[in-house]
C-alpha cells in the first residue's frame, strides 16, 4: 500500500504571532517563550511542544511527539507584536500584570523592552473599567480597520516574518448579540464605514486579520470573529479561525468532571461556581455589561455536555450558577471554588467540593501558543473557516451554523488528535476494527 502523504507544507521562515491585547496573558505567553527558548524553563501545559500521540495499533507502541507528526513552526523563528491602549512596553507590562517572578523577566528584559504595542483600536464603550491613550484615531471603523492592516504588513516587513497569525488577548468587551450588522460581509463592511454601534474593536481587528487571510483565534468570550459575516470571509479568504474564551481554570475543570458524571449516568442538581481574582482581567468583569459576556460563555457548557432534555430523570432541574469576584489581594492567582450537588441510586444525594487555587495567566499562555501555532498548521494544510478540532482549547467553541458546539473536553481531545493524524497522513484512530483496537 501506498504511504500516505501529509498534507501540510513544511514551515518556511519566520512566524510573526501578534497579539491585540497586551497584558497579562500576553506577557506571560512572550516571556514564556522567550524563557524556553533560553532554556530557562518548561513549556509545560503545551501539547505542540510536548504532547504525543498514538499512531496504528496499540501493540506498536508507537507514541511519538505530536511535533514529530505534523510540521510545526519552530519556537526559536517566531516575532511577536501587537495592540494595546497602554504604551508599557512588555517588560513594564509583565512586570505590572505580576505574573512571573522578577528574577525570570530580568533574565529576559533585553528581548521583552525591545517589543513595544502599536496603537490599539480601542473605545471605553465596549470595555467600561479601561480607559488608555495609546489608541489610533480614524473617522470610521473601516478606516481603523485599514490602519490595522498597515500595522500587519509594516510588522510582517520590520521582522522579516514569511507568516503571520493573530491570537485576541484583549479585554472582555460588553455584551453584544449577533445582528443585522453581523450577518453578510456586505452588511458588516457597510457598518464599518458608518460606525456602527455593535461592531466592537475586537471585530475590526478580526476583520483586518481574515481579510488579509491571517488564521486568527479569540482568546475572550465576546464574539470577535463568530459572526456570519467573518465566518464567511474566511472561507472567502481561505484563512482558519477559531474562537471563542480560553478554556483555563473553573471550565476546564467542569468539562474534565462533568462527563465523567454523564458517563456514569450520576445525576446533577446543581453546580454551583464561584471565582475570586485580582488582576486587571479581574477588574474589567467587574463591570456588570462585561461579566454577562463572561456568564453566558461559562454558562453554555453544562447545558451541552448534560443534555437534560434526553436525561431528564438525572438532569432536568439542575441549578447552574457562577459568580466572579473583583478581590485586589490576589492578584493573578485566582481561586476558583465549585460545589457540586450530584446525586447517585435510588436519589441519594452526595456533595463534591473543587477548590482550584489556579493561575490565570499560566494555564492561559500554552493555549496562546497551541492556538497559534496549530493555526498555522492549518493554513499550511489549506484548511479555512471555524477549525472546530481546535475547541478542545476554548469555552464557548464555535460551531458551524446549525450545529452544537462540543465541550466535552474527551471528545474535543478525540477530534483535535484525529485531525492531526489526518493532516500528518496517518491512520484515523476510530477504535473500531478487527479486534477494537
Ligand atoms: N487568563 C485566563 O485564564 C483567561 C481565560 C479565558 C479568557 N481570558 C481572557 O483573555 C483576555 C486577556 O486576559 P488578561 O488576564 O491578559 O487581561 P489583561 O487585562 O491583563 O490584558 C488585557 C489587555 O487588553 C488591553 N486591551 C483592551 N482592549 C483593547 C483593544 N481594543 N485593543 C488593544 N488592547 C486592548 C488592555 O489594555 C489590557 O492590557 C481577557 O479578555 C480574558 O477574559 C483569560
Amino acid at each position: 500500500m501506498a504511504k500516505k502523504q501529509g498534507i501540510a507544507s513544511a514551515p518556511k521562515g519566520k512566524l510573526g504571532i501578534l497579539l491585540p491585547g497586551m497584558g497579562a496573558v500576553a506577557t506571560t505567553f512572550m516571556a514564556g517563550v522567550m524563557a524556553v527558548n533560553k532554556g530557562l524553563a518548561q513549556p509545560i501545559g503545551s501539547l505542540t511542544e510536548m504532547g504525543r500521540i498514538r499512531l496504528g495499533k496499540r501493540t506498536s507502541k508507537n507514541k511519538p511527539l505530536i511535533k514529530e507528526v505534523v510540521p510545526l513552526q519552530s519556537l526559536k523563528k517566531v516575532a511577536f507584536g501587537g495592540w494595546d491602549i497602554f504604551k508599557d512596553d512588555m517588560y513594564d507590562a509583565a512586570v505590572h500584570a505580576d505574573v512571573l517572578d522578577i528574577n525570570l523577566l530580568n533574565k529576559l528584559k533585553s528581548g521583552l523592552k525591545k517589543i513595544k504595542p502599536m496603537k490599539a483600536v480601542f473605545d471605553p464603550q465596549y470595555v467600561k473599567k479601561l480607559n488608555g491613550t495609546h489608541v489610533k484615531k480614524g473617522k470610521t471603523k473601516m478606516e481603523l480597520a485599514e490602519a490595522v492592516m498597515k500595522d500587519i504588513a509594516k510588522f510582517k516587513k520590520d521582522n522579516k516574518c514569511d507568516r503571520l497569525v493573530m491570537v485576541w488577548c484583549g479585554s472582555t468587551e460588553i455584551y453584544i448579540k449577533e445582528g443585522p450588522v453581523h450577518r453578510t460581509i456586505e452588511a458588516f463592511e457597510k457598518g464599518l464605514k458608518s460606525n456602527h454601534k455593535m461592531i466592537a474593536p475586537s471585530m475590526i481587528y478580526a476583520y483586518a486579520a481574515i481579510k488579509m487571510g491571517i488564521p486568527y483565534a479569540n482568546g475572550a468570550p465576546n464574539l470577535s470573529c463568530d459572526i456570519p459575516a467573518l465566518v464567511e470571509l474566511s472561507k472567502q479568504t481561505q484563512t482558519p479561525i477559531a474562537g471563542k474564551d480560553f478554556k483555563t481554570g473553573q471550565t476546564l475543570m467542569k468539562t474534565i468532571l462533568a462527563p465523567g458524571f454523564k458517563a456514569r449516568a450520576l445525576g446533577v442538581d446543581g453546580w454551583f461556581s464561584t471565582n475570586i481574582l485580582g488582576n486587571r482581567d479581574g477588574e474589567v468583569l467587574d463591570d456588570p455589561d462585561n461579566f454577562k459576556t463572561k456568564e453566558v460563555s461559562k454558562l453554555g457548557v453544562l447545558e451541552q455536555i448534560l443534555e437534560p432534555d434526553l436525561y431528564p430523570e438525572l438532569y432536568k432541574d439542575f441549578y447552574h450558577k457562577v459568580r466572579i469576584n473583583y478581590y485586589p489581594p490576589r492578584g493573578d492567582n485566582k481561586e476558583g471554588w465549585d460545589n457540586i450537588d450530584i446525586k447517585g441510586w435510588l436519589d441519594y444525594p452526595m456533595q463534591i467540593k473543587v477548590d482550584f487555587l489556579c493561575r490565570d495567566s499560566i494555564l492561559a499562555a500554552p493555549i496562546v501558543l497551541d492556538l497559534a501555532i496549530f493555526l498555522d498548521l492549518a493554513k499550511r494544510s489549506g484548511m479555512s473557516g471555524i477549525q472546530e478540532w481546535l475547541s478542545f482549547y476554548l469555552k464557548s467553541p464555535q460551531a458551524p451554523k446549525n450545529r452544537y458546539p462540543i465541550h466535552d473536553i474527551f471528545k474535543q481531545l478525540h477530534k483535535l488528535e484525529n485531525t492531526l493524524r489526518y493532516i500528518g497522513g496517518k491512520e484515523i484512530i476510530t477504535h473500531l476494527g478487527q479486534d477494537y483496537e
